[in-house]
């Protein structure tokens, strides 16, 4: 059977409907990259990625995304809410290097296993709270770790 013009047409609109559904993007946020402790740091760019402050300023503001203000407070004088459950993050760079900032942002429990600051680039294996909304995959993607990262390095 010879297909129609008609038909055709069907079929590239369905083609088209499904690879918006599916964004090969997606699928890449999905893989986990995983990393390794030495001396308190991780010392491998997160993926192999290179962040961006400007990028990283804005997830740590965005309540979906880094919400770092929930708990501290940041050189970010437009946002008004400021936590003061963690510690203050001005001048954290001057404190700590990249690669000690790196294991703090991805998992901070490796540093105090009490905290109650959720690890941002956590291996999701290590993740036993099965109703997670985030169970599978870690609360940041490499790439937007990386990003909030060389934010933090901008704070001397
Ligand atoms: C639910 C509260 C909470 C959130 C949200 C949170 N933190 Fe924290 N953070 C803490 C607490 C509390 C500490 C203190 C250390 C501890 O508990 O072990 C901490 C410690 C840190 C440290 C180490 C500071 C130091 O001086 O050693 C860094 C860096 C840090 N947080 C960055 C971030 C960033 C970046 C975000 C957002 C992506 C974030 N935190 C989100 C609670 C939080």
């Amino acid at each position: 059977m010879k297909t129609t013009i008609f038909q055709r047409a069907v079929f590239g609109a369905i083609f088209l409907l499904m690879s918006i559904a599916s964004p090969s993007s997606s699928l890449a946020e999905q893989t986990f990259y995983s990393w390794k402790i030495e001396n308190y740091a991780i010392k491998k760019p997160l993926g192999g990625f290179t962040g961006n402050a400007q990028r990283g300023r804005k997830i740590v503001i965005n309540q979906d995304k880094g919400n770092c203000l929930a708990c501290h407070s940041l050189p970010i004088p437009e946002e008004s809410f400021h936590g003061t459950v963690g510690p203050p993050l001005q001048g954290i760079a001057s404190r700590l290097n990249k690669e000690q900032i790196r294991l703090r942002v991805a998992d901070e429990q490796k540093i105090n296993p009490a905290t109650i600051m959720p690890g941002f680039y956590k291996n999701p294996k290590e993740n036993n709270r099965v109703d997670d909304n985030f169970w599978g995959k870690p609360v940041l993607t490499a790439q937007e770790t990386e990003d909030v990262i060389t934010y933090l390095m901008t704070l001397k």
